[in-house]
């Protein structure tokens, strides 16, 4: 059987250093959330399937020059065809899945599964992944097992989600096995609901201006 290859998620990744979580109410907010997260230098959003607002609201947001809208809490292969369908350009799970891999090798879309295991890793690397979301990455161990993950993996790149913030980002960023990092913190669920967008902004600039610091 032909190896399986997973479309390279690399070229996404050194794009966008900074990849918001977002849990959104109301689509109607999508379009005004995504130019907030631009106008703080932030291009892409993994909007999650946890709403029902959740797949109108790729759509709309997609809407929003120069952001690239993927789809996030992509749990099953029936998801990942819907995520498609409605222009993710991206995929993102908790967890791995071989039916959302699938999906993503015959759209052609980069696909980050969550995982956190030696195990979970060798089982995406079958499928020639080159970078993972770390996921819960402050819960699983943080950056002490992301290192000690590396070592029997030393080209594979990680995306930590789950406890990432304004407090730990430089931590993270700063080390080569980091792909991008993500999270809610710059665009938390009720941000959004309550209109704060010009909030948004400044914790995007302020997560920006700290990547760059990082990697000038
Ligand atoms: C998630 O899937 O909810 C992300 O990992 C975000 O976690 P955070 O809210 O801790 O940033």
């Amino acid at each position: 059987m032909a190896k399986k290859e997973l479309p390279n998620a690399l070229p996404f990744l050194e794009e966008n250093p900074i990849v918001p979580v977002v849990v959104i109410d109301n689509a109607e907010d999508a379009v005004a959330a995504g130019e907030a997260l631009v106008a703080g230098g932030v291009k892409c959003a993994e909007v999650t399937f946890r709403t029902p607002a959740g797949r109108q609201a790729i759509k709309e947001m997609s809407k929003v020059e120069g952001m690239t809208v993927g789809a996030g809490t992509i749990i099953n292969r029936e998801w990942a065809e819907e995520a498609a369908d409605l222009g993710a350009k991206f995929f993102v799970s908790p967890g791995w899945s071989a039916g959302v891999a699938d999906v993503a090798i015959e759209r052609n879309i980069p696909y980050l599964p969550g995982l956190q295991t030696a195990t979970e890793i060798m089982m995406a690397l079958e499928y020639g992944a080159k970078a993972v979301k770390f996921f819960p990455g402050g819960e699983a161990g943080g950056l002490k097992m992301v290192k000690a993950l590396r070592g029997p993996f030393p080209d594979l790149l990680f995306v930590p989600s789950g406890g990432v913030n304004a407090e730990n980002l430089t931590d993270w960023i700063s080390n080569p096995a980091i792909a991008s990092v993500s999270g809610s913190w710059i665009i938390k669920r009720d941000l959004i609901k309550e209109h704060k967008f010009e909030e948004i902004t400044r914790l995007s600039q302020e997560a920006t201006d700290k990547v760059k610091e990082v990697r000038k």
